[in-house]
């Protein structure tokens, strides 16, 4: 691909982001296709934007809509179809992932990852038919180290690193290229909507670690940088004759990456193990274990008994 303008279009783009990089790929003379849930955000973006800009409502989590936004994209482009989608639509609920309810993390499965999917597989057949086109997956640095209460949103873009790099090696022969975007922290309503289902920890054993976590996040929310650097790794990766596998950004975040590659998982534990809203005092366990409570009914364990005989011990 040449560095002339592109059809580009972009998932979740009502906010941070998305929003963002509508705003700057139009300027830079690309035709923009903005996408999102809420139309009024659209319009908004629309009316605001210098260049090039359509919109079309996707929810990537229904089927009938991406088969509607697949229509829509025909017809802004007279059949010609996409040069790129850039999926960016997604979201973390924050919180210890053993509280974190199945439908909660099935929801975030549901955007992150099927989403993401079931848009890909959309928009790929017109790509494969003209053997030109380019995928870019917005996924994170979480997507390459864990940390504590992350872990079902983590999960989610493990999975995108993983579906991405498989897809990068299926779609080059097809003239497809697939690009990572690996975001650091970056101010937009991510942390909003991540800490909105902590009030549900209240009832759970690590109620009293939750407040520790939220000052921690609020202080860390200070050193989150502007959507417009990830705007321009999505540009940068847009324009390339040929795309990087994975573009990480603001710089800064190589670092956090180069740290988790250089030290062993019994550093991080050990590490981890003084985070003040991981410790047992932090949670608030630090006095003695409460005695079991006899479960009404429950069978008594018979003690165990010796073996007889020349019994053996397998180990496998
Ligand atoms: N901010 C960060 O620190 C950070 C770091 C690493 C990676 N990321 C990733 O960057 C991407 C964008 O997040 P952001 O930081 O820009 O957060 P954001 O400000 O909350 O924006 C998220 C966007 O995704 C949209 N979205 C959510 N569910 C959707 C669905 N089912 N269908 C269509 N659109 C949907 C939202 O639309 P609604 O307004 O309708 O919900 C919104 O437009 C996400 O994939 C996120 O995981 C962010």
């Amino acid at each position: 691909m040449s560095n002339s303008s592109k059809i580009v279009l972009i998932t979740g783009a009502t906010a941070g982001i998305g929003r963002m990089t509508a705003l700057h790929l139009a300027k830079l003379g690309h035709h923009v296709i903005a996408t999102g849930r809420k139309p009024a955000e659209l319009a908004k973006l629309a009316a605001e934007a210098t260049g090039h800009v359509d919109t079309l409502l996707l929810d990537v989590t229904s089927l009938a809509s991406i088969t509607a936004a697949v229509e829509g994209v025909d017809k802004l482009t007279g059949g010609k179809g996409l040069d790129v989608l850039v999926n960016n639509a997604g979201f973390g609920t924050l919180g210890p992932t053993s509280e974190i309810s199945d439908a909660e993390m099935r929801r975030q499965y549901e955007t992150n990852v099927f989403g993401l999917m079931n848009v890909t597989r959309a928009f790929l057949p017109k790509m494969m038919e003209r053997r030109a086109g380019r995928i870019i997956n917005v996924s994170s640095v979480g997507g390459r180290i864990t940390l504590p209460y992350f872990g079902a949103y983590n999960s989610t873009k493990y999975a995108v690193e993983a579906l991405s790099d498989s897809l990068r090696y299926e779609l080059r022969p097809f003239g497809i290229d697939v690009a990572m975007i690996e975001p650091g922290l970056i101010r937009t309503n991510f942390e909003a909507t991540a800490v909105a289902n902590l009030g549900a920890m209240a009832t759970t054993p690590y109620a009293k670690a939750v407040g520790k976590y939220e000052e921690m996040s609020k202080m860390a929310d200070k050193f989150a940088a502007n959507p417009i650097v990830i705007a321009k790794a999505i540009a940068r990766a847009v324009n390339a004759r040929r795309p990087a596998a994975r573009y990480v950004a603001p710089f800064s975040t190589n670092f956090v990456i180069l740290f988790a590659r250089m030290f062993p998982t019994r550093m991080w534990d050990w590490a981890m193990r003084r985070v003040g809203y991981l410790t047992a005092k932090g949670l608030g366990l630090d006095g003695a274990a409460p005695a079991p409570v006899a479960t009404p009914g429950a069978l008594a364990v018979p003690p165990p008994t010796k073996p007889t005989g020349s019994a053996r011990v397998s180990a496998n």
